[in-house]
């Protein structure tokens, strides 16, 4: 079998915001997340890595959040930055496992697109960076893929994966399949999932 291009880095996602292709980018705020964001919630301090095009930023901020983004691919910064207008500021250019938040917490980190786009062998990183940056009580909410692709990316997951990365720190406390606005390369994958961040 061919090797697969490793989209763990920046230069494969960089490739493609500068060819223009964006297969993932559903051009608006996901209804999922509107759902949610209608749902009473306490105002909180969020981030969204991987944030690509970065619509969520401006949907969490009208709703009273205190919202962060982060995103590795210098194009893609800077097309959240246009995307964003005065709201640009908040997307950090840097890498989600190697910045240095501070002592920053985030009471809701948002998912989509982003663990997907990693290769597998990245997800035990990815749980153990959301278990840092999560305290106990706070959530882990987006969109999630689960399936079978023949060629990844996306790289979506299966209960039994999920289970072994997140159930030691977290509890699935809301799953539903996404229907009828899906892009083409996740239809039929995405589930609206809540992970609560649980103590220790
Ligand atoms: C499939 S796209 C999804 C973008 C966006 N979340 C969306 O829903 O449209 C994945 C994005 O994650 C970014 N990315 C991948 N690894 C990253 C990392 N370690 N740190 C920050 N951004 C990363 C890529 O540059 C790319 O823009």
């Amino acid at each position: 079998m061919e090797d697969q291009p490793d989209s763990s880095k920046t230069v494969f996602w960089t490739q493609r915001w500068e060819a223009g292709r964006t297969p993932w980018d559903l051009g608006h705020v996901p209804s999922a997340l509107l759902t949610f964001l209608k749902r009473p919630t306490v105002a909180t301090r969020v981030l969204v890595p991987g944030c690509g095009s970065g619509y969520e930023v401006r949907a969490f901020h009208e709703t009273g959040h205190e919202v962060s983004a982060i995103e590795f691919s210098a194009p893609a910064v800077a097309h959240a930055r246009e995307v964003l207008g005065p709201l640009g500021g908040q997307v950090i250019h840097g890498n989600f496992f190697k910045h240095d938040f501070g002592d920053a917490r985030f009471g809701l980190i948002y998912e989509r697109g982003f663990l997907c786009s990693l290769p597998e062998t990245r997800w035990p990183d990815y749980a153990e960076r959301m278990t840092a940056l999560i305290p106990a009580g706070g959530r882990l909410v987006g969109l999630f893929l689960y399936g079978r692709e023949p060629e990844p990316p996306p790289y979506p997951l299966t209960p039994e994966t999920a289970a072994a990365l997140f159930d030691a720190r977290f509890r699935l406390v809301r799953d539903e399949p996404v229907t009828g606005e899906s892009v083409p390369v996740y239809e039929g994958l995405e589930h609206w999932q809540e992970w609560e961040r649980l103590p220790g």
